[in-house]
């Protein structure tokens, strides 16, 4: 067997390895959250701050230059899991977001300007923030290049 298939084969059995590690996301599972109670929670908590979603508009603020304002909701070409959304909620800082430029969305330090929730909100807040957020994703599955359709 040649080393670099040697290498590759190792390097996806560490990779596969990963995703049962401690830390992996296997064998979480939400309840069922309610999507009218989580856009109430959604409110509530003033996500509206900096985030506009669906008919939710984003709240203005007194000072229009600092205004944070992070799109969720939309049309995606691959599903927020339910995963995503809590780290996104509970651990923003785990991923920052990819479509706006870093100094929009993170400190000086690379930490996410999202406010934390982690002392006030409760699991069940949560529960029905993610149905809400996730009724507000439309996938739109991959469809490759458009060409040559005759
Ligand atoms: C002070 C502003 C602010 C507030 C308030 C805020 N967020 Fe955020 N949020 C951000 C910023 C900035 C980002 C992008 C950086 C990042 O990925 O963490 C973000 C990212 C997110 C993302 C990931 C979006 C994506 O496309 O991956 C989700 C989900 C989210 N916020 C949900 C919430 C919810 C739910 C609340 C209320 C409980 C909330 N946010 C309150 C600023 C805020």
């Amino acid at each position: 067997m040649k080393p670099v298939f040697v290498c590759a084969v190792m390097f996806l059995i560490m990779l596969s390895g990963c995703d049962r590690g401690p830390k992996s996301g296997y064998g979480f599972r939400l309840p069922d959250g309610d999507i009218d109670r989580g856009q109430v929670v959604f409110v509530e908590l003033e996500c509206n701050a900096c985030h506009s979603v669906g008919s939710v508009e984003q709240l203005t603020t007194a000072n229009p230059d600092s205004i944070i304002s992070v799109k969720l909701g939309g049309k995606v070409t691959a599903i927020q899991t339910y995963g995503q959304l809590v780290s996104s909620i509970v651990n923003p800082s785990h991923r920052l977001v990819g479509r706006y430029p870093r100094d929009q969305v993170s400190n000086d330090n690379g930490e996410s300007l999202m406010r934390n929730y982690n002392d006030e909100m409760t699991v069940t807040q949560l529960i029905h923030l993610v149905a809400f957020l996730q009724s507000n994703y439309e996938l739109r599955p991959y469809q490759g290049p458009r060409d040559h359709l005759y």
